[in-house]
């Protein structure tokens, strides 16, 4: 049976010792969250983000906009954010309406601010193997978790499924940091099983049900980052867990795995914009040594 990746226990470990961080600053990070439109999925994300900080000590306000909020009006508002010194860490919470040019709206957050790590600035950064204000949030959190369990991707065939730029693009190149081998695959992807079953590392982010049993090579080390309700309103990962637990040698689970690392990284980034020059994570950013 696989080890299971316990997101949980080292999100609430994180969490113990940024409180003790944030306990002793003088002064408290702000961060400010901006919601548009009525994705339910997002209002529980947002809900949780903003109960989480101020539960650390962080300072938040979730600005919330109807769906048919202009694109306008959106800039406008991270304008004001960019420019008051009272806001230390700005995102913009994803999917947007799709009238919105969600590109335009993400590139006018001062990278700084940045907190999602989403900008051209701070991906630029990571992409060319130099440091970004903070990483990507989940793509750091999944590394934190392999460090936890001290698992070395060096070397390591990674099959990463899904080219987003808030997990896909960014763990891929973080891994690719760390010298693992990483192969990238999507929707276009043809024989998706014939190289899962040669990856060491699987990294599924998909929101669907795509990776079972014989997909997978016996051993390997699986992280699910899809998470989506069944149709008996049961929440689940991209993984068939039932049947890769009995053959993997680790696996995240959902829900309990990459979720709260993910919150657990915003956390760690809003300190970490607020105290610029002494990251929380180091070990999320280490970088190749050729
Ligand atoms: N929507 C789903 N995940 C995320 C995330 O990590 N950041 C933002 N901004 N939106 C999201």
């Amino acid at each position: 049976m696989a080890v299971i990746l316990d997101g949980k226990k080292l999100r609430d470990k994180i969490f113990l010792d940024l409180k003790t961080k944030l306990d002793n600053l003088p002064q408290k990070p702000t961060l400010a969250v901006i919601l548009a439109g009525d994705e339910p999925a997002s209002a529980i994300y947002v809900r949780n983000k903003k109960k989480t900080a101020e539960n650390l000590g962080i300072n938040s306000v979730v600005i919330n906009y109807p769906s048919g909020v202009s694109q306008n009006e959106l800039l406008a508002k991270i304008e004001e954010l960019n420019n008051d010194n009272s806001i230390t860490a700005i995102l913009v919470q994803l999917p947007l309406p799709e009238h919105i040019d969600k590109f335009k709206i993400i590139d006018s957050i001062l990278p700084e601010k940045d907190v999602d790590g989403l900008t051209p600035y701070n991906l630029g950064k990571l992409f060319a193997g130099e440091e970004p204000y903070v990483y990507p949030c989940t793509p750091k959190g999944i590394l934190l978790l392999l460090d936890e369990y001290k698992i070395n991707v060096e070397g390591k065939h990674v099959v990463v499924i899904g080219r987003s730029n808030l997990v896909g693009k960014p763990v891929a190149q973080m891994l690719l940091n760390r010298n693992a081998t990483v192969t990238m695959c999507h929707s276009h992807t043809k024989n998706l099983s014939e190289i899962t079953k040669t990856a060491d590392i699987v990294i599924s982010a998909v929101g669907k049900n795509v990776i079972g049993e014989k997909m997978l090579k016996s051993g390997c080390i699986i992280i699910d980052v899809g998470i989506f309700k069944d149709e008996n309103g049961k929440v689940r990962g991209d993984v068939n867990f039932e049947e890769a637990s009995k053959i993997a040698a680790y696996i995240s689970p959902v829900p309990g795995g990459v979720g709260p690392m993910t919150i657990a990284s915003l956390m760690l980034n809003t300190v970490e914009l607020f105290t610029p020059g002494t990251p929380v994570s180091a070990a999320a950013l280490q970088i190749r040594k050729d």
